[in-house]
């Protein structure tokens, strides 16, 4: 990216600037080696046209920073036309008029040099740095969005020379077995507490719940664990999907996860990206809808976590006696310093999963694996707000979805790093599987 980046930035300028920054590399770099057919790929209901992807990033950091901040005309006259997720329908995106790749390129370019130039020679102020950073995690959403499109369309493994030095080896710890850890009950506080520097709405504010003591699993359903539910008949078995699961199952006849297949010798391979790979047995199962984490719970004599079991295994801390939870919450499974690699798999280091036996470093204090990257995981509960849920001013960021998703937390392989922590919510429809989601199981 040949981008004039400001040389007179403040300390706190400077870091909005690296952050908008990087999140653009990372679109830029998902996005550099996709021919023209494939910008604009197959119309699908459940993603959308790349080069869409890359004209709204660029739009929605136009319309917080440029457009709100400085009350500034639009760049491009057809920007909201093309632009706007709330205001088109997913259907009609293929039939949009879209700029021609370069055009999209000097569009979004023009936006974030503008967005830089402006924190020249000034403190940014707090209204400022909100913005700022709603358009960093938002284009790291889509970075994200880029990669299962990227999977969904079977296109090839995304290069990301940007991650290239922080790929290490991995620690495993080969005797350690899937199992339960048991996590008391008490008055937890669910949600971001203030010492957060950016939240989104859903996640406000901490408010005490009630919990009864569980047992959850200490790493996410394996596709070993998986697979012996599909052998089982599982996908053919009515009494273990609700309705509109089994409605589901009927429609896509789904027989076993979306991306496997079934080789002649009875063996499953996966389609990761665009070529056939060997099912790990020890990597977490990935790219299975709601239904179907329910349905191997029915099978397995397990249930999903609510998001208050989730977040209390992930950020509570046992009292001396272990008995109970003390009012500490941390802000990631370890503690409240940020995620690196040997703590857990984010950012696309990996360029997908890692066993689940890895990354000991990363344990909560209950001793849950992964709670952060690797893969998402379901929760039981609809998407709602919390009790004095108030809109932020990206109003509909949360709202529409409220009644309407199921709940997913901690993060997957491609999710950034700065995105992530305990108390993000993420929220899907039940029926999507080509999102990166598995599960964890609590015992009944
Ligand atoms: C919260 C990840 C489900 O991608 O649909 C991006 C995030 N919202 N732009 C999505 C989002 C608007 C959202 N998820
Ligand atoms: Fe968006």
């Amino acid at each position: 990216m040949n981008l004039r980046i400001p040389e007179d930035l403040t300390r706190a300028g400077r870091e909005l600037a690296g952050q908008l920054y990087d999140a653009r590399m990372r679109e830029l770099e998902l996005f550099a080696d996709l021919n023209d057919a494939q910008l604009l790929g197959p119309r699908l209901r459940i993603i959308e046209p790349p080069i869409w992807e890359i004209g709204h990033v660029g739009w929605f950091q136009e319309r917080w920073i440029l457009r709100r901040l400085d009350k500034a005309a639009p760049l491009r006259e057809d920007a909201d036309a093309l632009y706007d997720s709330f205001n088109i329908p997913n259907a009609r995106r293929w039939d949009l008029p879209f700029p021609s790749r370069q055009e999209t390129l000097a569009y979004i370019q023009a936006v974030l040099e503008r967005s830089l130039r402006r924190l020249q020679a000034k403190e940014p102020t707090e209204e400022e740095i909100y913005f700022y950073r709603l358009a960093t995690y938002h284009e790291d959403m889509h970075t994200e969005t880029l990669h299962h499109i990227r999977q969904t369309l079977g296109y090839a493994c995304p290069n990301l020379p940007s991650t290239q030095a922080l790929r290490l080896p991995l620690p495993i710890e080969l005797d350690f077995e899937p199992h339960d850890v048991s996590i008391p009950g008490g008055t937890y506080c669910l949600g971001a507490t203030p010492d957060i520097p950016f939240v989104f709405d859903n996640e406000k504010w901490a408010h005490p719940v009630q919990v009864r003591p569980f047992r959850i699993s200490a790493t996410p359903v394996t596709n070993a664990e998986f697979q012996a539910f599909v052998a089982a008949g599982g996908y053919h078995d009515r009494s273990l999907w609700s309705d509109e699961g089994w409605a589901w199952r009927a429609s896509a006849r789904a027989e076993h996860p979306v991306y496997w297949k079934h080789q002649a010798d009875g063996t499953w391979l996966w389609r990761r990206w665009d070529r056939l790979a060997p099912l790990e047995p020890y990597h977490p199962i990935i790219h299975v809808n709601w239904y179907e984490a329910n349905a191997y719970c029915a099978w397995a004599g397990r249930r999903l976590p609510t998001e208050a079991e989730w977040e209390l295994a992930a950020s509570a801390e046992p009292t001396p006696d272990g008995r109970g939870f003390t009012a500490a919450k941390r802000r990631y499974p370890w503690d409240d310093a940020p995620p690196s690699p040997e703590k857990a798999n984010l950012d696309s280091r990996a360029l997908g999963c890692v066993d689940v036996r890895a990354l000991p470093a990363g344990d909560s204090a209950f001793g849950c694996r992964q709670m952060i990257g690797n893969v998402w995981e379901w929760t039981a509960d609809t998407f709602g707000p919390y009790p004095g849920f108030v809109l932020d001013p990206y109003a509909e960021y949360s709202a529409p979805s409220f009644g309407q998703q199921k709940v997913l937390r901690g993060g997957c392989w491609a999710t950034r790093s700065g995105l992530i922590r305990n108390t993000f919510r993420n929220f899907y429809t039940p029926d999507r599987n080509n999102i990166f989601a598995g599960f964890r199981t609590c015992a009944l």
